[in-house]
């Protein structure tokens, strides 16, 4: 039978808010969402609807288990306002054993020419050419609002070294040799990928 929790219907609903058009209505603010990731590669592999995690500060997604490797390491969930893309889109750890430093905000570098991973940071911190704010949804999916009439959607996926784990990129390439090789267009989303129960 096919599955799917009721706060996933409920999270459906908030998508909808986003329209330029809308910037000016009252505020909402959302918190405990989840966004999850989807798209393959050439090959037909991806991060499958896994939920986008934080390892050592950048942005992964992935069904497998969390890399190894990562010294700090946690699914996370976001407090965003789907209705203003002027506030940054913090997170909180999914996980009681792991407490973050300051508040971590997601990140992006939408500098022309630049292929960066996707990432969280307090504000005093950040890489050169980050924004932390012009985050909304397009449809369904996260989408970067450069202005009020020009909504990117450039969310890119790269494997990592643990099968099943890819690094979310933001892809403000230049030109192809601007791009990670292997790399592909991937789309974020609160629905969560749809459990088949038997
Ligand atoms: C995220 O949650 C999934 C199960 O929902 C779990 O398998 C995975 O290890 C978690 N990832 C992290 C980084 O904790
Ligand atoms: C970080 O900067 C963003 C954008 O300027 C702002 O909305 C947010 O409140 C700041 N967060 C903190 C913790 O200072
Ligand atoms: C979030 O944490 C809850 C409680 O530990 C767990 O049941 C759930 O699977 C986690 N979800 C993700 C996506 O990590
Ligand atoms: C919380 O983190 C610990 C240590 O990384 C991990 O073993 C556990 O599976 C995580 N729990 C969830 C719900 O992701
Ligand atoms: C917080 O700071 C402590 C001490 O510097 C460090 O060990 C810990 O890993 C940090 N936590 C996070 C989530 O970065
Ligand atoms: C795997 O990739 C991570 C992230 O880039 C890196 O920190 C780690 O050292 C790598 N591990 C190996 C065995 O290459
Ligand atoms: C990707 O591969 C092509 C051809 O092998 C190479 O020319 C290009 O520099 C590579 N790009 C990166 C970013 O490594």
């Amino acid at each position: 039978m096919l599955f799917k929790s009721t706060s996933a219907a409920a999270l459906l609903a908030l998508c909808s808010l986003s329209s330029a058009a809308s910037l000016h209505h009252k505020r909402t603010t959302e918190s405990g969402i989840f966004l999850y990731v989807y798209g393959t590669d050439s090959s037909g592999e991806g991060p499958n609807g896994g939920p986008v995690f934080y390892a050592n500060g950048l942005a992964y997604a992935g069904t497998a288990a969390a890399p190894s490797w990562a010294a700090v390491k946690t699914n996370v969930t976001f407090t965003l306002d789907s209705d203003s893309t002027t506030t940054a889109w913090t997170i909180s750890p999914n996980n009681s054993t792991v407490s973050f430093n300051s508040t971590e905000s997601m990140y992006i570098v939408p500098t022309t020419g630049s292929f960066t991973q996707v990432g969280f940071s307090s504000n005093s911190t950040l890489p050169t050419g980050a924004v932390t704010t012009g985050f909304t949804f397009f449809g369904t999916s996260v989408a970067y609002a450069a202005s009020d009439s020009d909504y990117e959607m450039m969310f890119w996926a790269t494997a990592t070294n643990t099968t099943g784990i890819y690094a979310l990129y933001w892809n403000a390439a230049a030109s192809n040799d601007d791009i990670v090789n292997g790399s592909f267009p991937v789309t974020l989303k609160t629905t969560p990928p749809v459990v088949l129960t038997v």
